[in-house]
């Protein structure tokens, strides 16, 4: 009852309306085979992915597309007229029955493509893999991380039309600077145009669940021929509400609902801040600035790109300016190692581990292969260094090279100009890389009557254990059960 024999005279008329429906019937043939392929043999595989959900369809709908195109262009250079011929040589209702069922079918197949190519590009693996050298330090560490089962675009684009078309735009352009090879190295934070932390964070985590207080216990090791441990103790005060006032207290006091703290620094990094208003539930404000002689923007070679007035400096506070890090924790090569030799996964009752692992790590490499070999060297450095105690550990140092290979590769990244701490975390005592609460409880922003912003040690956290070798505290809270 389908008249095809017209339909395909029709579109001989026109070399690009043939090209087209060649592009179609092969595309969407091909991409069948690759999609049954997938389901049933291979395992999801980014690029398999976006061959078979992206570039194929598109294929296929640019090849739709020439048809029409190809049939009108002809249309109007040569004065034939193919639709005109179809719908004179079948009779109309059989080519918009012919039409309609060619549209359904492609509908079908439109809908299922789009759907799984949408589905596909939100997963961690298309976000973490398809730009691998750019997203990959951000991947690996996610892995790792307690937020692993989290979706990428459940922090990064999250619900509603409008974050989702700004992300897509964003996603564009950045896939533009992927292609055309300009984007930064590494990439820079913080993300100014991310979400508020309420939306993103808020979605899973309520007040409740991060109140009350957190004894940490911090073990380290010396660089000396013991690894001497070391322990300190804090007891954090995450935060409670007063029955009184009803008011929050404590570190998560900056992220209750009641209040607002708006940030002005000099530098897109947000180290440099300069001026801190909090405005309370009744809309009292407070406000905190840097005296002039005690900062220039000059001070430390960090320069205000002059390109950001004040109102774009400004910043509500949100999680994310001390969570920078929830799930891509890039750690410092200390913590790293201490984290090693207290599991037990380096052992540390081999003289001198620590200091000689921590020298060949932080060596900077040009590239992996070359810190593979650097830190193989291991063995051979300390035969060199430690004669006598050699013969002893001789085996447990060749199993330790993996393991300090492994640790360099997930965390330092030459490619894309990813050293230690490149990515500091924010919660914390200032470092050589970032000033974390800092930035804020430093003592010289100071309100109207000259006081700071607090930074008496208790209000942050009780110190139960400061650098200790064995300290009591810890007997006691071992034998808690
Ligand atoms: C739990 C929420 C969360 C998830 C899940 C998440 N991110 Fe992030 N991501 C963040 C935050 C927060 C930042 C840092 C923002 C800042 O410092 O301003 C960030 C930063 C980044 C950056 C910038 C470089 C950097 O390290 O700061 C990249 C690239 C990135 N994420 C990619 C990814 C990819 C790829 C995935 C999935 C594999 C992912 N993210 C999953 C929250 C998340
Ligand atoms: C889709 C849900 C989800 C979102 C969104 C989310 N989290 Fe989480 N978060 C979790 C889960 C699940 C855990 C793991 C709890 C555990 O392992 O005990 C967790 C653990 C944490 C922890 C404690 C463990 C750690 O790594 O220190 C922190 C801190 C945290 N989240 C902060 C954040 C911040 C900040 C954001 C927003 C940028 C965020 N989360 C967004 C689900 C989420
Ligand atoms: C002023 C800085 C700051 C802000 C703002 C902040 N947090 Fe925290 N948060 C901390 C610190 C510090 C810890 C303890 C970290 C540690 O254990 O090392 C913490 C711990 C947590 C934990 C883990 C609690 C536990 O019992 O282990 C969660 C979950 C969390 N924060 C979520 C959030 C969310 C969600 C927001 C935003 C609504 C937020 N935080 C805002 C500083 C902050
Ligand atoms: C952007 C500036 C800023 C940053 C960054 C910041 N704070 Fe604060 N913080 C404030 C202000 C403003 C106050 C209120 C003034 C005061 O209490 O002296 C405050 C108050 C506090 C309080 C007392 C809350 C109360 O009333 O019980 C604690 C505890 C605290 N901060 C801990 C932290 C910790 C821990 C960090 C880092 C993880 C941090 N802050 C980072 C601005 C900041
Ligand atoms: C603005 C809040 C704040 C103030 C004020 C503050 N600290 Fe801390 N401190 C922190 C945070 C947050 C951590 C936890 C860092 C982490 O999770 O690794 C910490 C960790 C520590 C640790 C253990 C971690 C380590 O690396 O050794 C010690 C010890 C410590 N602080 C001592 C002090 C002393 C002593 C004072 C007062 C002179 C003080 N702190 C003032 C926020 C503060």
């Amino acid at each position: 009852m389908f008249h095809i024999k017209p339909f395909l005279d029709a579109l001989s008329t026109s070399k690009l309306a043939i090209f087209g429906a060649v592009l179609v019937t092969t595309a969407i043939g091909a991409d069948a085979l690759l999609i049954v392929g997938e389901l049933l043999i291979f395992e999801s595989n980014p690029y398999i992915g976006i061959i078979a959900y992206v570039l194929f369809p598109g294929m296929a709908a640019t090849g739709l597309m020439l048809i029409p195109i190809g049939m009108l262009l002809v249309m109007r250079k040569s004065h034939r007229d193919p639709v005109g011929k179809l719908i004179r040589r079948v009779r109309r209702k059989h080519v918009f029955q012919l039409i309609l069922v060619l549209t359904l079918i492609n509908l079908i197949i439109f809908a299922f493509a789009g759907y799984r190519s949408i589905h596909f590009m939100e997963s961690a693996t298309f976000c973490g893999l398809t730009c691998h050298q750019v997203m990959s330090p951000e991947y690996t560490v996610y892995q790792r991380s307690h937020h692993s089962e989290v979706a990428c675009v459940e922090c990064h684009v999250g619900p509603g039309v409008g974050w989702l078309i700004k992300s897509k735009l964003d996603g564009t352009r950045q896939l533009a600077g992927v292609i055309l090879d300009n984007y930064s190295r590494p990439i820079e934070t913080p993300i100014h145009n991310m979400r508020p932390a309420e939306h993103i964070c808020g979605e899973c985590h309520s007040e409740e669940s991060y109140q009350g207080n957190r004894v940490k216990v911090i073990q380290r090791y010396e660089p000396d021929e013991n690894n001497t441990r070391t322990f300190s103790i804090i007891n954090l005060q995450l935060g409670e509400t007063s029955n009184e006032d009803q008011t929050m207290r404590g570190i998560h006091w900056h992220a209750s609902k009641d209040h607002e703290i708006r940030f002005w620094s000099l530098d897109r990094r947000r180290e440099q801040v300069i001026r801190v208003e909090l405005t309370d539930e009744h809309g009292q404000k407070r406000v905190w600035t840097r005296p002039e002689s005690a900062h220039t923007p000059a001070d430390d070679g960090h320069q205000d790109d002059g390109q950001q007035d004040d109102h774009q400096n400004m910043r509500v506070m949100d999680c994310v300016d001390c969570h920078n890090r929830p799930t891509h924790v890039f750690l410092p090569p200390d913590k790293a190692l201490d984290d090693l030799l207290a599991d037990g996964t380096i052992d540390p009752t081999i003289p001198w581990i620590r200091s000689l692992s921590y020298e060949l790590i932080t060596q900077t490499y040009e590239s992996d292969e070359q810190a593979m070999e650097g830190i193989a060297q291991l063995p051979a450095l300390y035969h060199e260094r430690f004669e006598a105690a050699w013969d002893l550990y001789a085996d447990k140092l060749e199993e330790i090279v993996p393991v300090l290979q492994d640790l360099h590769s997930t965390y330092i990244y030459p490619e894309m100009n990813i050293q230690w701490n490149t990515y500091p975390s924010l919660i914390g005592h200032p470092t050589a890389h970032t000033s974390a609460c800092f930035r804020c409880h430093d003592g010289v922003l100071v309100d109207a009557q000259g006081v700071g912003i607090t930074n008496d040690c208790k209000s942050c956290h009780f110190v139960l254990a400061e650098d200790e070798q064995d300290p009591m505290i810890l007997k006691l809270l071992e034998a808690q059960p």
